[in-house]
């Protein structure tokens, strides 16, 4: 950030205090309030932090006005159209595209890791066959800290690197491993001669009865799944991560924070909540007596896959992913989709609804990508471990920036106190 000794006064109880500025290399200027409390006695308070920037980052950038979404200063709809996911992991990752040579070595680096130790095989063991398969992942991702204890020292960057590399590269081999649990049938390993979503593909849908091949018009729609998920600013579940990684936690135990805050309905949990919103409407009749639902104060109903909290005209990558559902379903023949269908008809409804308009509510990521999973193959129960396999890399280079950063300190938010003043302990024959 640079400096631009420009300050903000701030009168408080007959003192001014001065609070630097601190402009960014594009978007909103901050006010540094870090020596406030020590100065003027007083917190900020912001819930959800909705005015506030939790860190320096030079990862994503959102402009949530113009609908704009960049990694590493790519359009997403760049990245979406002309990159695939590997290569958007090593531009998270290292900062730069990388020449052919550098892409080769890092996907060689990672598909040598998508094959999990043999005893986590065991370890799902332990799990109902009906878990949900988010509850799967957490569990087994917070275990990796027990398998992989060589990449769990944050203060090595060689033990960083690695730990990277193999949360990427397994995060697809436990998820699909999850979903064949769930559903009684053999975990399927990883082959290396397939790229990192065909893999993804081929682990979740092939049985050993037969051969499986993967359709490349599915691999594609899956990898720009992945890179439409990768990254997105300081979000909860990115937030997480970093304030767990901020007490000097373990990755694994960091990813596994993010899993479990991502599982949400109002954040990561909103594609299988909308799918089945889509079937609970059944029928684009019923369309107009769930907006009005979505509208009534007094109903704790919300259209799921609509709004967020920073787009406030559109989610970029619901505009992707919008095209790759119509390319996914006509491959399919399923182009008739009655899901598709309400979902077409209800986008179009909101978007023309006075509420919908004022309230700046429009369809998100998660709004197009659950009818894909659903047209590929997909339980529902699948969606939000496919956003968290997606997100890893967001997560996990988010991870390493704030560990390097020597500014890094653990997070500790305060609180405007609501409570009793001290009191005396009342005996229980006296109350
Ligand atoms: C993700 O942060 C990220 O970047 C997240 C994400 C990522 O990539 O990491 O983009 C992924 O989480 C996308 C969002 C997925 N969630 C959903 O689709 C769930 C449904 N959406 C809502 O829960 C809500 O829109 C949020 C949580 C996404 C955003 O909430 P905000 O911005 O805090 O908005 P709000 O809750 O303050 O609502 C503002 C107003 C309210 O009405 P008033 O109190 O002002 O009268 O809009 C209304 C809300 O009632 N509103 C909705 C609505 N979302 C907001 N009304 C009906 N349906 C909705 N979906």
């Amino acid at each position: 950030m640079t400096d631009t000794k420009k300050t903000a006064q701030l009168s408080l109880n007959g003192e001014t205090y001065e609070l630097p500025i601190f402009s960014p290399t594009t978007g909103p200027d901050v006010l540094d309030i870090r020596k406030l409390y020590g100065q003027a006695g007083v917190f900020t308070y912001d819930p959800g932090f909705t005015s506030t920037a939790s860190c320096d980052s030079t990862i994503t950038y959102i402009d949530g006005g113009k609908g704009e979404l960049l990694h590493r200063g790519y359009p997403i709809d760049q990245l979406a159209s002309k990159s695939h996911h590997l290569e958007v992991c090593y531009l998270m990752l290292y900062g730069e595209l990388p020449t052919a040579a550098q892409l080769e070595d890092f996907e060689t680096r990672v598909t040598r890791h998508t094959m999990v130790h043999e005893q986590m095989h065991n370890f799902f063991r332990g799990f109902r066959r009906d878990a949900h398969p988010m509850a799967t992942l957490v569990g087994v991702v917070g275990a990796m800290s027990a398998f992989y204890h060589d990449s769990t020292d944050i203060n090595d960057p060689w033990q960083r690197e690695v730990a990277a590399i193999r949360l990427i590269a397994k995060l697809p081999t436990i998820a699909a491993m999850a979903y064949k649990y769930s559903i009684g049938q053999p975990f399927v390993y990883p082959r290396n001669d397939l790229d990192y979503a065909a893999n993804f593909l081929h682990m979740c849908f092939s049985v050993p009865a037969e051969e499986y091949h993967v359709d490349p018009i599915l691999a594609r729609a899956m990898d720009r799944i992945f890179i439409l998920h990768a990254d997105h600013e300081q979000n909860a579940s990115t937030s997480t991560v970093r304030l767990a990684s901020s007490s000097g936690a373990n990755p694994f135990a960091c990813i596994a924070a993010g899993i479990a805050c991502l599982w949400g309905p109002a954040h990561g949990g909103a594609n299988q909540a909308c799918l089945e919103m889509l079937k609970e409407i059944g029928s684009v009749d019923r369309i107009p007596e769930f907006i009005e639902r979505a509208k009534d104060k007094n109903d704790p109903f919300r259209l799921m896959g609509f709004g967020h909290r920073v787009y406030k005209n559109t989610d970029p990558r619901a505009k992707v992913l919008k095209q790759s559902a119509d390319e996914v379903l006509e491959l399919l023949g399923v182009e008739n989709n009655p899901l598709l269908q309400v979902a077409k008809e209800l986008e179009r409804t909101a978007l023309n609804d006075e509420y919908f308009i004022e309230k700046k509510l429009f369809p998100n990521v998660d709004f197009y990508s659950g009818i894909i999973l659903e047209a590929m193959g997909f339980p529902t129960s699948m969606f939000t471990p496919i956003f968290a396999l997606s997100r890893t890399v967001g997560w996990i280079s988010q991870w390493k920036e704030m560990i390097a950063d020597p500014q890094n300190k653990i997070g500790r938010p305060r609180q405007l106190y609501l409570g009793e003043t001290e009191r005396n302990y009342v005996d229980i024959e006296s109350r």
